[in-house]
């Protein structure tokens, strides 16, 4: 059985104390960091920028899964991979030259993810195979954390899988033990969950559900 990487999304964390949680999920089992970046004008809220990334990467020696969610992402993704962006994933549908800044992270020496929202078919990625190392699907519309998974997202990951090889697949959006399931027998790599890990009382054990897709394993 392959190994499901988890990327809890610090959206749902407390800002105030985010060493401490970003440490603990490193403790609980977490994989990667998710972190959510965004702009007010790519989606309709704003979180934050490069000193966050810069910080938290002093404080957890898991990758940093970076996700852009702004307008025109090749002006900042220099300052993210010096900030300590492990993976910097930017929006198919947020620049007019999406292979430039996918050639830009690897420059940097850098993992790059292309992401698709729900709307934008799969086939928007083709252009640029080769280009990039892992496909975010989103599985809610970008934005908020806290929203109902989308099952049309299913289908994207399995038409993924087939239609590029060698990339990690990542969801990301309403992933709880009952939708990681369905994105994991759709062939995912990687999903992100933000709510149903940090609102659970028991970290640890929410990102094994997640891992696991609701089955114990003994
Ligand atoms: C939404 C963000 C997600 C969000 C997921 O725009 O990209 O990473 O934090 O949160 P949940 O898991 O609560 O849907
Ligand atoms: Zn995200």
């Amino acid at each position: 059985m392959k190994k499901i990487f988890v990327s809890p999304s610090i959206l749902s964390a407390d800002f105030a104390r985010l060493e401490q949680e970003c440490k603990a999920l490193e403790k609980c089992g977490a994989d990667w960091i998710h972190c959510d970046v965004m702009d007010g004008n790519f989606v309709p809220n704003i979180t934050f920028g490069m000193p966050v990334v810069r910080s938290i990467r002093r404080c957890v020696v898991l990758p940093l899964d970076v996700h852009l969610m702004i307008d025109d992402p090749g002006r900042y993704v220099e300052q993210f991979a010096e900030a300590g962006a492990d993976i910097i994933t930017i929006h198919v549908e947020s620049t007019q030259n999406v292979s430039q800044v996918l050639r830009k992270i690897h420059a940097c020496g850098k993992k790059a993810g292309l992401s698709v929202k729900p709307d934008t078919p799969i086939g928007a990625l083709t252009p640029y195979r080769g280009l990039f190392d892992l496909a975010l699907i989103m599985s809610v519309e970008p934005g908020f954390g806290g929203q109902q998974f989308i099952p049309s997202a299913v289908g994207k990951i399995r038409r993924a899988k087939q239609l590029f090889s060698d990339i990690l697949v990542e969801v990301d959006g309403g992933i709880n033990a009952e939708t990681a399931r369905l994105v994991i027998d759709a062939g995912v790599d990687v999903v992100v969950a933000g709510s149903s890990i940090m609102s659970a009382p028991d970290r640890r054990a929410a990102i094994e559900a997640v891992r696991n897709g609701g089955k114990t394993t003994l």
